[in-house]
């Protein structure tokens, strides 16, 4: 059994070139206690009640900034960019003009390259402890992306335990953009091995297929008759392991599944029978990415456990991978002159009856 409580401020006081790092929490009058570093603009714990009212921790993470360093998985919890998931060869064309980034994940460059916006230090301004505003100025050539960009993330605990993620961008030179948030859950706490009984539901008709290097191919697909079909809610573990190309190309589900929900209505949920606690995600984004954990490597985590494969499961909203050499796809270019804007909703609550 595990008693879940929040890291120790001194854990997070450290310095990564030159800037300080600090942990702040924030509170409702629902109990729920969630926790923040400004390395990365990233979220540490969330402390939610079960169904019986005591309080889990339902993301992976780490104890302080130095685990966080030494950690293999790099992203727990991160707000992750310029550009979120993989650019393939790690190059795209803008205007004519070919822009190359790092290959940090085989030939792909992948969540903004190896120092991207999840291992930057933001400066930060909290609002009557309900709300907490990260901001980073990402000069312009870093990680090869044209434009100095001005980046805001902004979180904010509600008292219908929400945490709700505003995203803005501003740049000086057309750009391309995506941004998201890289939480890894477990509705029944971190630590507490693998989601596999957990029961999603995605409203998606259509996902997007992957090649063998895990770049989007050209078109969505219906979902029907294939394991990527959540349309009905189901257990993660139902079908992540048939024998199906898809599945064994992300190792297990690693897709983007194409949103078609306004923000007032559930783009993705979970829900885990043993804990009774439900997540319900809510973007403005045209894409929810599904990853189950599959590559997690074994880092010992806030509980002292192993993170092993599987051990969590992420719903990264944001635009499709690969986007910039793909025309058809939703645009991520962001003109000077325009305001780059994005929310999420993550939406905990405690669900009595099984789906
Ligand atoms: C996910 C991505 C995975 C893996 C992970 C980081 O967003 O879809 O393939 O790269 O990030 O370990």
């Amino acid at each position: 059994m595990i008693i879940y409580s929040l890291p120790d401020y001194q854990d997070f006081e450290y310095k990564i070139d030159g800037k300080k790092t600090h942990l702040f929490i924030l509170r409702n009058r629902m109990g729920m206690q969630v926790a923040f570093t400004d390395y990365g603009a990233r979220i540490v714990s969330v402390l939610v009640p079960d169904k019986t009212g005591d309080l889990r921790d339902v993301v992976l993470g780490f104890n302080s900034i130095h685990e966080y360093l030494q950690a293999d998985e790099q992203y727990h919890g991160a707000t992750v960019g310029r550009f979120a998931n993989r650019i393939a060869n790690g190059c795209f064309h803008l205007d004519g003009k070919k822009y190359t980034l790092q290959q940090n994940n085989g030939s792909n460059c992948l969540h903004g390259g190896p120092t991207g916006l999840h291992s930057k230090v933001w400066d930060r301004r909290i609002s009557f402890k309900k709300k907490i505003d990260f901001c980073y100025v990402s000069p312009d050539g870093e990680e090869g992306f044209p434009g100095n960009l001005k980046v805001t993330v902004s979180y904010e605990l509600t008292e219908d335990n929400e945490i709700v993620i505003k995203y803005k961008a501003e740049t000086d030179k057309k750009t391309v953009i995506n941004l998201t948030n890289h939480a890894y859950f477990n509705l029944d706490g971190e630590g507490q091995g693998d989601v596999l009984s957990h029961i999603l539901h995605l409203p998606s008709d259509h996902f997007l297929p992957i090649d063998e290097n895990q770049i989007p191919l050209d078109s969505e697909v219906s979902v029907d008759g294939t394991a990527f079909d959540f349309r009905s809610p189901k257990k993660i573990s139902q079908d992540i392991d048939k024998d199906d190309v898809q599945l064994k190309r992300g190792n297990g589900y690693d897709h983007t599944f194409v949103n078609q929900k306004p923000i007032s209505e559930a783009a993705a949920s979970a829900y885990s029978p043993n804990s009774g606690i439900r997540l319900e995600v809510f973007t403005t984004e045209p894409g929810v990415h599904l990853y189950t954990g599959n590559f997690l490597s074994e880092d010992i985590g806030k509980s002292d456990r192993k993170y092993s494969s599987r051990s969590a499961f992420c719903f990264e909203t944001q635009h499709y991978p690969d986007s910039p050499n793909h025309p058809q796809f939703p645009s991520v270019i962001l003109e000077p002159g325009q305001v780059f804007e994005s929310e999420t909703i993550y939406k905990f609550s405690v669900k009595k009856q099984i789906v």
